[in-house]
């Protein structure tokens, strides 16, 4: 089989790791693997790149995409669906494996409609997607954002400062959530709960009250205000003009906020963005075997020729499931374990 695959949408930890598993299991079974270059882009404009097994050695560890990414939509021109399928079969390829999140693989699912075979690898440090419990590349941003935090609380203990930490994470607060309770976090904003000024501020003066001099609030970069006038219910945006897949740029939520609660409290306060670190580097171990994971699963639904769907993790095993149902929706926090960084505000 010649077997085709992209990477797709924001890059993230463990692109490489699934890539090298897939070339790894291919051979396996003598089947040739190409690279798509640039995600979807790749296949309108017939940009593509041979992946042998000397050209996924020494790459499992190392971040990034050695394909590259956009976020080319390919549905975005009518004549898309049908130029993919016409240069899949230029290229002499017998089915196509799409690392992506929902936009990617929203699109994989509707050129699956059209006859794309096609199956699906669930990426996103967003943690986002319906369907699995993790995708790579979520450990990884936690990760980062953990160690992030750790050393904001010592520099805001000597300053007695509040500071606000601007996590990624898109509508979901998924890296909020696990970075807010493994940091330690006094507060933890989310899009899944729009945000209250007046707990948030009592909160950190409740604290402030027992004695101490700082505080760490954590938001996702999509929380919305509840009460604040001319912004309730806003995403906070730093680029109004959105991408193919119609998102707008999201970022700054954390500075309105730092203002307000300064305001508010009369504590000093600052705020950090911490943006695509969260997106670079090597993938944690975790995130190394997820993907590996993945990839493999992957291959042998390829040659299985279980096309249409996704790899999952469920529980501990890795499952297909219909893309056209992981992408039916975004996975938002569970409110219970939210419930459990609520333990530990101010
Ligand atoms: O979806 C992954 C993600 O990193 C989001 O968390 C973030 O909102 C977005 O991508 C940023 O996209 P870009 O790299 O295009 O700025």
């Amino acid at each position: 089989m010649k077997i085709g695959v992209l990477t797709g949408g924001g890059d993230c930890p463990g692109l490489n790791a699934v890539i090298r598993a897939v070339v790894r299991k291919a051979d396996a079974y003598d089947s040739r693997v190409v690279g798509i270059r640039n995600g979807w882009k790749g296949l309108l404009d017939l940009t593509t790149m041979d992946l042998d097994l000397k050209m996924v050695s020494g790459i499992l560890h190392i971040g990034g995409t050695i394909v590259g990414t956009s976020r080319t939509n390919p549905l975005k021109d009518p004549a898309g669906p049908d130029k993919v399928l016409k240069n899949l079969r230029i290229l002499g390829l017998d089915a196509l494996i799409a690392i992506g999140g929902e936009d990617t693989l929203g699109a994989a699912s509707k050129l699956f409609d059209k006859g794309l075979p096609v199956v699906g690898v669930p990426k996103t440090i967003d943690n986002d997607l319906y369907g699995t419990d993790f995708t790579f590349g979520f450990d990884t941003a936690v990760s980062i954002a953990t160690e992030a935090i750790d050393r904001i609380h010592t520099t805001a203990e000597s300053h007695n400062r509040v500071m606000v930490v601007e996590v990624m994470g898109r509508n979901a607060g998924w890296i909020a959530t696990f970075s807010g309770i493994a940091g330690g976090a006094d507060v933890v904003l989310i899009p899944e709960k729009p945000i209250d000024m007046d707990n948030v501020c009592d909160l950190i003066l409740r604290r402030h009250s027992r004695g101490k001099s700082y505080s760490i609030v954590v938001v996702a970069e999509g929380a919305k205000f509840a009460d604040k006038p001319g912004m309730n219910g806003k995403l906070i945006v730093q680029e109004t003009r959105t991408d193919e897949f119609g998102h707008v740029r999201l970022g700054g939520i954390s500075q309105l906020l730092a203002q307000e609660i300064e305001k508010r409290t009369q504590f000093e306060t600052r705020y950090v963005v911490l943006g695509h670190i969260q997106r670079g580097g090597s993938p944690t171990a975790h995130d190394r075997v997820l993907a590996t994971r993945y990839g493999v699963f992957a291959t042998e639904m390829v040659h299985r020729g279980d096309f249409g769907k996704m790899a999952a993790l469920q529980g501990n095993s890795i499952v297909a499931i219909p893309l056209a149902e992981a992408t039916s929706k975004i996975k938002t926090v569970d409110m219970g374990l939210y419930s459990i960084a609520e333990e530990f505000f101010g």
